[in-house]
């Protein structure tokens, strides 16, 4: 299973950067740091896009990423002297550095929670913040409603952003992906993110399939 999260990484690592949702919330995420002098983990940086962004915002990044080719477009695109990016599986990441803040964006679905979230808040350090953006299983009323609103919202940002042409391999490769993705319901996510981080968690649905989990560690 990991191989083939690996290797399709490792073919959307060489697409173009274009906008997609995740940007479109970076701005709420960069919201969250403070405190310029401190470090920052963020895990699954891919292509470090936000990496970067983060790098104007803290005195260090350390970015993470299980496939290979996505770190080396992290390193040709997006570095900084103060960004260090590493082929690293967060599962084996060593816990003798710890951070002010982790950060992760459309990573967590391909975590096991109950392993990670334990780990993280060993990783962090007192006062430290955890912030993540991540894709959830629709299901009930209120995300029929979200649907609703992001389907022709999302199609129209679109259009606006990256014009009308589908470029085909950025196709073929986000259908292959799709077979490995496997969202938890908001439910689930908040039962799990109470259970093991604490019942303070700030968790928001975000209009266009994501949610927005802010946690800090006391
Ligand atoms: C959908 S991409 C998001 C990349 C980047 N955060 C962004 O928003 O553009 C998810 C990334 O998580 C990485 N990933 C998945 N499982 C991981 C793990 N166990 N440890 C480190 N990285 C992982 C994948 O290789 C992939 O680059």
């Amino acid at each position: 299973m990991k191989d083939d999260i690996i290797n399709s990484f490792n073919r959307i690592a060489l697409l173009e950067d274009k906008w997609d949702h995740n940007q479109q919330y970076e701005k709420l995420l960069i919201r969250e740091i403070s405190n310029q002098d401190r470090t920052a983990l963020d895990i699954g940086c891919g292509t470090g896009e936000f990496a970067q962004k983060l790098s104007k915002k803290v005195q260090g990044v350390y970015g993470i990423d299980l496939s290979p080719v996505m770190i080396e477009e992290a390193i040709k695109r997006h570095n900084e002297d103060n960004i260090q990016y590493n082929i690293q599986d967060f599962d084996e990441i060593s816990e003798d550095v710890k951070y002010d803040y982790i950060v992760s964006i459309a990573t967590f679905h391909h975590l096991n929670l109950e392993r990670a979230l334990p780990k993280i808040v060993r990783l962090l350090k007192e006062n430290g913040k955890l912030i993540v953006l991540d894709l959830y299983e629709r299901e009930g009323i209120v995300d029929r409603i979200l649907d609703c609103i992001a389907i022709p919202a999302n199609y129209f940002l679109r259009v606006l952003k990256n014009g009308k042409s589908v470029d085909d391999e950025e196709k073929a490769a986000w259908e292959e992906h799709s077979h490995l993705d496997e969202y938890m319901t908001f439910k689930e996510l908040s039962n799990v993110y109470k259970e093991y981080l604490s019942k303070e968690i700030k968790l928001k649905r975000l209009l266009f399939w994501r949610y927005m989990l802010v946690y800090e560690k006391k």
